[in-house]
């Protein structure tokens, strides 16, 4: 006989199925168990919602108070697990990190140690790449366990060793750590990428805020949550110009000072509820965005048929009609975001009309469309284009989240679907999403998070 048990055990939900053996002795076996998303398909997603501060943004901002030695307050911090694990990191390091609120974290590095981040924690996530920068920029030299992130290609970081290089410093990969030295010290260089990357331009503005002299950055990312890294690290008293642009400048200061810090909103949390609202044929406001982020989703969403309306921080989405096809070519800010083209697909499968979605900045992003063609859609692949024939209705499937933005597009898929979706693997969508549940329901979704029985769990591993 099972007997289901569950008690909270701190942040964990530790559940337990008590086998009671013919010997009428209790044998406990304590399974942590796996939830999933259960969606019933079909509402109109209708009323407004909070966008939450941006996790690219938090990661970098977040490992840049390393260099500063000091204490800094960070604002609109998404409560994610990524962040959670990026402060994790930092305590283990030597690092005091507060909570003040769900939303606002102080951080005091004084007592960080290079080459203390806990390499199984480092392996769980992109944004511990950072750690190199911060360590090198600090203390001139950097030893960190191999950066993990979403399985959506191959994820390099030739180019973030470029710029180390240039800013005289020696780099070796050896033994699964990445080992950054610069005996004589970081000094000012140029610096051009071969290919825009996002973490390689952060890395790179990292290491070189605090090294002698002035360096510049040729073919930097324009991300957003670019500028906002430069904007945080000049009111700790940096000099960098033209982040956004095509060349950042950097001119070396002696030491950086704490601040206090709002972390820009989500554009990829605001663009997936944007796009959300359109395949559930509903109207959304989005609050507390900066609706130029959100230009080439807008214009996107317009040319199907769908109206966006700009009110000050909000963007309102509504589309009544049937969304039209059209096509997708993911590129570097500010072009269309690589990471809304898996949601946006999943709009497209349900468009009028035959679609092309071109991915053109990583090379294995289209993992999701087998959970899509579960439910009726017709997508096939070839190359780095998804062509998708639009069908009148999906219905809901056993779904799995491949990875974070998978995941969300697994949701969409399910909040436009007839009948019910289980979303399993959950645990990649919380890492970058706040609340996404209970977010959606506020908008009159019918979904809720249940636990996965491990017989259930067994039969989708
Ligand atoms: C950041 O990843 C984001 N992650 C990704 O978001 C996002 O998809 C990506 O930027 C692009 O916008 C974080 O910010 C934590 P890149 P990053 O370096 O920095 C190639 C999400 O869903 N490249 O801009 O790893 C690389 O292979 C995640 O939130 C090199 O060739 O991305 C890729 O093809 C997923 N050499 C392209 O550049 C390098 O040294 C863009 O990568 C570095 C990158």
């Amino acid at each position: 006989m099972l007997q289901y048990t569950e008690r909270k055990k701190s942040d964990n939900t530790i559940c337990s199925y008590t086998a009671f053996s013919h010997r009428k002795e209790a044998q406990t076996r304590v399974t942590v168990m796996e939830e999933k998303i259960v969606i019933n398909g079909g509402n109109p997603l209708r009323g407004s919602v909070s966008i939450s501060g941006f996790k690219n943004a938090a990661l970098p901002i977040i490992v840049a108070t390393v260099l500063t030695g000091d204490v800094c307050v960070l604002e609109n911090i998404p409560a994610i697990r990524d962040v959670e694990k990026a402060l994790e990191i930092l305590e283990a390091m030597g690092a005091s990190v507060r909570m003040i609120g769900r939303t606002t974290v102080e951080i005091d590095t004084a007592n960080v140690e290079y080459g203390t981040s806990p390499a199984a924690l480092v392996s769980k996530l992109r944004g511990s790449t950072y750690l190199i920068g911060a360590e090198l920029g600090r203390f001139g030299k950097a030893h960190v366990g191999w950066p993990g992130g979403c399985d959506i290609g191959n994820r390099p970081i030739d180019q973030h060793i470029k710029a180390f290089e240039a800013l005289g410093a020696t780099v070796s990969t050896d033994n699964g750590f990445i080992d950054v030295t610069a005996p004589e010290g970081l000094k000012g260089n140029s610096i051009y990428f071969d290919t825009t990357s996002v973490g390689a331009t952060a890395n790179s503005i990292l290491a070189a805020v605090l090294a002698e002299g002035v360096t510049v950055i040729e073919n930097p990312a324009k991300e957003p949550h670019i500028v906002d890294l430069a904007n945080f690290l000049n009111t700790c008293g940096a000099s960098i110009t033209g982040a956004g642009t095509d060349v950042i400048k950097i001119k070396g200061v002696n030491k950086l000072h704490g601040c206090t810090y709002s972390i820009i909103p989500d554009m990829i949390e605001a663009g997936t509820f944007m796009i959300a609202a359109v395949a559930t044929g509903g109207r959304v406001r989005v609050d507390g965005v900066i609706p130029k982020h959100m230009d080439c989703l807008s214009a996107k969403l317009e040319e199907m048929g769908a109206t966006v309306e700009e009110i000050d921080d909000s963007l309102i989405v509504s589309c009544l009609e049937r969304p039209e096809k059209t096509n997708v070519k993911t590129l570097p800010y500010p072009g269309f975001p690589t990471d809304l083209q898996p949601q946006m697909a999943t709009l497209l499968c349900l468009a009028n009309g035959v679609s092309h979605v071109t991915e053109t900045v990583f090379e294995n992003r289209f993992k999701y469309v087998d959970e899509l063609q579960k439910m009726g859609a017709k997508v096939r692949v070839d190359g780095k284009t998804a062509i998708i024939e639009g069908v009148d209705q999906l219905s809901g499937a056993d779904l799995k989240a491949i990875d974070l933005r998978a995941g969300a597009a697994m949701v969409i898929a399910g909040l436009a679907a007839s009948g019910t979706s289980s979303i399993y693997n959950i645990s990649s969508i919380e890492r970058g999403y706040d609340n996404i549940v209970e977010k959606l329901r506020a908008l009159g979704a019918d979904i809720k998070k249940t636990y996965v029985a491990p017989a259930e769990q067994a039969a989708i591993s």
